[in-house]
């Protein structure tokens, strides 16, 4: 989808900032259509994405899961997944982080900050960071430092400082507050790597850029190993990265486009994280878009038990994909999401980060619209957008792993 001169997709997007942040964005914007889109960076960047982080990623087929989920074989096809749970670090994350890393470099930057929540895109920064020799201070809320501890180990022992940020609900979006305060006061030395294709333009625009390399890949290799195009794309959304990276691809195709956010306790519950199904338009980290928000547009916190996934707006594009009814966004349940981390394992032996297991949870849904859209069983191709070893507190908090033995 184009976006504006302005940094609008549609109605949704702009750079709403302090004055202060302003020149920095533009300097951004400008280092984006001069490095990010010539050869010589995209050579440099794509070099460590194949020798470093072990791109082109797989696209697996999984049958025995397909099985499971649609025994009589009458709505799931083929199920294919894109294996960026392989990529270095365990994420898609990475992607991004590399490049604006990169980048930073260029501008002549001397110091990296970020936000988390998952942790995986501050382990991202903190190794992308450490093998290009920048130092790197990574915002993460207190509630995340406890439920993603293996993550905090890991950016600490790359060498990254992590700050627990105690404001708020202590999660992702607190966190993303504390990186905007110290990038503010240090603009001109340090560049801000945001984690997804959210925050004011030029973010979701850059970002999209450095994911948009998984759908490029999933195009031809479904085209290899399938024939032709997929009946539907399926991605988790969080702030959105990796969805927007599946789908720009395919935008302009005959494929259907399906986000999956995180419902928590349910949509009506009061506790969740579903921003397009569930929110209203409203002001969020720099951009227009769907937020979580009360009468008075106040910020409500959101939940889920993903910390990836537990933030309360989403990436403007999105927003854009929904109002025009080009994408089409469900949302799946705490519940929901375990369930489908215990299924995948079982079936397919991979333990998928929770974040990603939302777009597992729906699959059967998704499934039964396409075959009901084209009379036979459906052709899909999901983002494995993550693993799971960050989780296993979690899971075995809430399914008891790891207790009895
Ligand atoms: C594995 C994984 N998937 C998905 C997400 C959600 O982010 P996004 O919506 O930007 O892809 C995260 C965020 O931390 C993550 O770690």
């Amino acid at each position: 989808m184009a976006v504006s001169a302005l940094g609008y997709y549609d109605d949704f997007g702009g750079r709403f900032v302090a004055e202060t942040l302003v020149p920095a964005l533009e300097e951004l914007e400008n280092a984006y259509r001069e490095h990010v889109l010539s050869a010589a960076f995209q050579n440099e960047w794509r070099d460590m994405l194949r020798h470093y982080v072990g791109r082109p990623t797989p696209l697996y087929r999984a049958d025995r899961l397909a099985r499971l989920l649609d025994p009589a074989q009458k709505t799931i096809g083929e199920l294919w997944l894109k294996r960026e749970d392989l990529c270095h670090t365990g994420a898609h994350k990475i992607n991004n982080a590399l490049g604006q890393v990169l980048l930073a470099k260029k501008l002549g930057k001397k110091r990296i900050i970020a936000e988390t929540g998952a942790g995986q895109h501050g382990v991202a920064t903190a190794t992308a960071c450490a093998v290009l020799g920048l130092p790197c201070e990574v915002f993460m809320g207190s509630v995340d430092v406890l439920r993603q501890a293996p993550n905090v180990a890991r950016m600490q022992m790359l060498g990254a400082k992590v700050i627990a940020v105690e404001s708020g609900s202590k999660t992702l979006k607190d966190a993303m507050n504390e990186a905007l305060r110290d990038w503010v006061t240090n603009v001109r030395t340090t560049h801000y790597c945001v984690g997804s294709a959210a925050g004011p333009h030029p973010y979701p625009m850059l970002v999209s850029e450095l994911q948009r390399v998984i759908g490029d890949e999933v195009r031809v290799q479904f085209n290899q190993q399938s024939g032709g195009l997929p009946d539907g794309v399926v991605a988790c959304v969080g702030g959105g990265s990796n969805a927007i990276g599946m789908f720009r691809a395919f935008v302009a195709d005959p494929v259907a486009l399906y986000g999956v956010e995180a419902a928590g306790e349910g949509v009506h519950s009061g506790k969740h994280a579903a921003t397009l199904t569930a929110g209203r338009v409203g002001v969020l980290h720099g951009a227009r878009t769907m937020v979580l928000a009360d009468d008075d547009g106040q910020i409500v916190e959101a939940h889920s038990v993903s910390a990836g996934l537990d933030y309360p707006g989403v990436g403007p594009e999105h927003a854009s994909l929904m109002a025009s009814g080009r994408a089409t966004y469900l949302s799946a349940t705490d519940e929901e999401a375990l369930a489908s981390t215990e299924r995948v394992a079982r079936s397919e032996g991979l333990l998928i980060a929770l974040e990603t297991a939302h777009a597992f949870a729906r699959l059967p849904e998704i499934a039964e619209l396409e075959r009901n859209k084209h009379g036979r069983p459906a052709r899909l191709a999901l983002c494995l957008s993550g693993r799971g070893d960050k989780d296993l507190g979690t899971l075995r908090d809430r399914l008891g792993f790891g207790k009895d033995v």
